[in-house]
């Protein structure tokens, strides 16, 4: 894992958007997981204004999103098809019909689970999944105890999760209970994961992930499982990491 500790949340952005665009132009018809929520939102900016300046294309690449809500009208401006469309689809130029997201409004949430996982196998597979982490540790919404090898699935929110996503909506009561999420080991299965985290709200998730037991307690550990996982971080979010001088140490030290 690579540990990426940069002054600002702008300086986060921008880095993890060399990676994704990079990327894409080695690779225009690169498979991209994406995520929504606050965190990977300056990313998709700096990347939209690339590709307004002609930069970088994301005219050839599909992308994946990680979850969707269960029970919310994908018409509603947060369900993540809306967010997705608004924020991801439009500004980045993705052609619409290789994008997909869980389909939460299906009648049966058990088969569009399968279909997801299998649309994710035909395309080939994930080549770079955006993540950011929740205060409670999860990635996509595989909250605290999700098993380390689940698939795509119906998952109960957490109280906490809820309460962090209320901002989103006018009435916290407003915030879904469920979800259809990635599993942990269908995230585990992309290529590259690219994990992004700023603000001291996230420093007790970064550190129980990068540097605790690897354990569904906190399901961002599963990173340290991964052979190529890349964690990029603004000072606060690295605030409660013991071995900060030693990331640091070993960016600037990073062989060619
Ligand atoms: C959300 C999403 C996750 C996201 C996490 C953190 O609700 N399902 O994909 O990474 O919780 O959200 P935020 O980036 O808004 O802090």
């Amino acid at each position: 894992m690579e540990i990426v500790i940069l002054p600002s949340a702008a300086d986060v952005d921008a880095a993890a958007a060399d990676i994704v665009a990079s990327l894409v132009l080695k690779r225009p018809d690169a498979v991209l997981g994406v995520a929504t929520g606050s965190s990977p939102q300056g990313i998709y900016r700096q990347l939209a204004g690339r590709v307004a300046d002609g930069a970088v294309s994301f005219a050839g690449a599909s992308a994946f999103a990680l979850d969707e809500y269960v029970g919310l009208d994908v018409g509603h401006p947060e369900s993540y098809h809306s967010v997705i469309a608004r924020e991801v689809c439009g500004p980045l130029g993705f052609d619409q019909a290789r994008v997909r997201v869980p389909d939460g409004s299906a009648a049966d949430t058990r088969k569009a689970a399968a279909a997801y996982e299998t649309a994710i196998a035909d395309a080939g597979g994930i080549d770079l999944q955006i993540l950011g982490i929740g205060t409670n540790g999860h990635i996509g919404f595989n909250e605290p105890t999700s098993s380390l090898a689940s698939r795509t699935r119906v998952k109960t929110l957490a109280p906490q999760t809820r309460a962090d996503n209320a901002r989103f909506f006018a009435d916290p009561a407003d915030v879904p209970t469920h979800c259809i999420t990635q599993g942990l080991g269908t995230i585990f299965e992309a290529r590259h994961l690219l994990l992004v985290a700023q603000g001291a709200s996230k420093s007790d998730a970064i550190a129980h992930a990068v540097e605790g037991p690897v354990s569904s307690r906190w399901p961002g550990s599963i990173l340290q499982l991964h052979p190529h996982a890349t964690v990029i971080l603004d000072e606060a979010a690295a605030s409660r990491l013991e071995l900060a001088d030693y990331y640091r140490y070993a960016v600037a030290n990073k062989p060619a």
